[in-house]
């Protein structure tokens, strides 16, 4: 750059330079010749008005020729110029030594008669000024005609003309050193056009070379650096501007940064998955719940979606590429179900620039909304049966078929059994949202369990010795107080007392224990030698409608809400509830109560 802004800095000086030189020599040469001719001119007049009475008296034979030769002569060697008398005929009749011999053309001699139109108008009495070639010399000259007039007695007449002709060579001489000096002054010129030059590009590209290095490092991302401001002139100006400029771009950088790191930091967060592609389907942003959900076996980033993605999200966001269009899907996967939601990603034209891929863990969703299905079937299911039996039973004895009053009467039986039943289930119902919907507190108090157990027991004492079962009480003395609900209380041990009965065979037995757990509280254990559950059911014995022996939808059998309204009183107790049982042995729930604050 400097080498160019040299050259350019160069050339004008110089240009300017010569021009400003050639047009003051040419316009000082003349000046000068056009001085120094005007001054020969003057002194030539001069001269010859100052001869011309001398010759005036030599013309009209007043004074003798050598006399007249002597003082024409000595005016040749003062003035450097040639003298010519000339009479009225314009006839030659007397020339100066230097005339005859040296710088003329020719021999000029006296006798020569000049042709009219040189003696013309200087005869006229005219003094005639001329200068440049003249046919009698070998040289320019400045030549002067001064008329020679005869003023004696009160006359004025033109008697002949004084001819002075002096070369030109004393200007051309005086010129050409006026030449040298400005060839001098020209090198000299040019010479320190050269050093102002470089010392010019120098103070300008030296800046310039710092903001060019300057604005090379912003653009490789260092928005730190910054020129010196050496000078106040425009390149100075420019390095501040520069500056300013540098300033302003981090400060504007700096807060894109902020925000980009906020929009990161808000995406990685996002409860939801997010993919992003560009245009030819390259991943190029993965939050962590995308990564957690799709389970990318290698860092998706950078890499084609359809290479690190199976199935379903791959194929809606090839689609979603192709058509410009939203699109979803549900993936299944092992223990999750993913909804895909894949939209473009269009630019100020509408042209597709990629696409993002929203990802929603919707198993808990799912989870419910088949629970949801699975409890109308379900209590649809227990709903139907009763009805059924209801109906069937409502016809027979309508229809008169059956006649029999004893078979009538079990009919009649039958029907208030399912209606009962009916009632019940739509009570447990009731009882279990209501204690699901968390809307209930139980008003708790503190309560001697030991008695409560026992009035329970004593008052289903009857129904479970009908049955061939024997119950036996473990309650010792002194078991400390627990924090509970008396009504709820007997509800859970009914609950249970009766699947120990129900669920155990004449013969059997039920044993109900309490004890004191130290800080954990007080246990209750209902233990019974029934038929048990089966390992892989214990889990989901809590559930709703969940019943062991799935054919038993027969008249006169559970529902299968015991247990769920059991758990939830539990829990409003805030007490722990367990199951154990071993097949064809027996089971055993086992209650922890917390204790009363004493
Ligand atoms: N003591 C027990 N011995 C063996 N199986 C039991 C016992 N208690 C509960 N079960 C099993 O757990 C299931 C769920 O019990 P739950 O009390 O919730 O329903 P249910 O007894 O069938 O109906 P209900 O709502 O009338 O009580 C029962 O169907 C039964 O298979
Ligand atoms: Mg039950």
């Amino acid at each position: 750059m400097s080498k160019t802004l040299f050259k350019k800095l160069m050339v004008t000086h110089l240009v300017v330079i010569l021009i400003s030189i050639a047009v003051l020599g040419v316009f000082l040469s003349q000046l000068m010749k056009n001085y120094f001719l005007n001054t020969k001119e003057d002194e030539l007049t001069t001269k010859g008005q100052e001869i011309s009475s001398i010759t005036a008296q030599y013309l009209k034979g007043e004074l003798n020729e050598d006399t007249t030769r002597y003082i024409i002569n000595s005016l040749e060697r003062f003035v450097d110029a040639r003298v010519w008398v000339v009479d009225k005929n314009g006839l030659i009749r007397m020339v100066s030594r230097g005339s005859q011999c040296g710088r003329g053309r020719m021999m000029m001699r006296q006798g020569f008669q000049l042709p009219p139109e040189e003696t013309n108008r200087v005869l006229n009495g005219e003094t005639v000024k001329q200068v440049g070639e003249s046919p009698h010399f070998t040289e320019p000259m400045v030549s002067v005609a001064v008329p020679i007039v005869d003023r004696a007695a009160g006359r004025h007449e033109v008697i002949g003309a004084v001819f002075l002709h002096a070369p030109v060579t004393g200007v051309t001489v005086t010129l050409q050193k006026v030449y040298t000096f400005l060839i001098i002054a020209t090198l000299v010129a040019v010479i320190l056009a050269g050093l102002l030059a470089v010392y010019l590009s120098k103070a300008i590209s030296n800046p310039l070379h710092q903001i060019t290095a300057a604005a090379l490092a912003m653009a490789k991302g260092d928005y730190q650096t910054r020129v010196k401001v050496q000078s106040s002139d425009e390149v100075g100006e420019l390095a501040a501007s520069f500056n300013y400029m540098g300033d302003k771009l981090s400060e504007t950088i700096d807060a894109l940064h902020q925000e980009k790191s906020k929009i990161e930091s808000l995406i990685m967060s996002l409860g939801e998955g997010v993919i992003a592609t560009d245009r030819t389907g390259t991943v190029v942003r993965v939050n962590t719940m995308a990564r957690k959900l799709m389970q990318f076996a290698e860092d998706p980033i950078g890499r084609n979606i359809k290479e690190c993605c199976s199935g379903g999200v791959a194929e809606i966001i090839q689609k979603v590429l192709e058509e410009g269009i939203g699109k979803s899907a549900t993936l299944k996967k092992e223990n999750i179900t993913v909804l895909a939601l894949a939209s473009p990603i269009k630019d100020s034209r509408e042209n597709i620039s990629g696409t993002v891929c929203v990802l929603q863990d919707i198993s808990e969703a799912e989870k419910l909304e088949q629970m949801r299905k699975d409890f109308v079937s379900d209590v649809s299911h227990e709903l139907r049966t009763p009805l059924t039996a209801i109906r069937g039973y409502n016809e027979a004895l309508s229809d008169g078929t059956v006649e029999d009053p004893e078979i009538r009467q079990k009919y009649h039986n039958i029907i208030r059994e399912e209606t009962q039943r009916l009632e019940r289930l739509i009570h447990d119902l009731l009882d279990l949202s209501r204690l699901q919907s968390g809307k209930i507190s139980l008003e708790l108090e503190p309560l001697d369990v030991g008695a409560v157990i026992r009035s329970t027991v004593e008052k289903l004492e009857p129904q479970i010795n009908i049955k061939g079962i024997a119950v036996e009480l473990d309650i010792p003395q002194n078991i400390p107080y627990i924090m509970g609900n008396e009504d709820r209380l007997v509800q859970l041990l009914i609950i249970l007392l009766d699947n120990a009965v129900r669920y155990t065979d004449a013969g059997g037995k039920i044993f109900v224990s309490v004890g004191d757990v130290g800080l954990k509280g007080v246990e209750i254990a209902i233990t019974d030698t029934g038929k048990g559950i089966p390992k892989e059911d214990i889990p989901f014995i809590w559930e709703r409608f969940y019943k062991v022996d799935k054919s038993r939808t027969r008249t006169g059998a559970g529902t299968g809400l015991g247990l769920a309204i059991a758990r939830q009183i539990v829990e409003l107790h805030h007490g722990t509830i367990e199951v154990e049982s071993e097949l064809g042995r027996g089971t055993t729930f086992k209650i922890v109560f917390p204790l009363a604050e004493s």
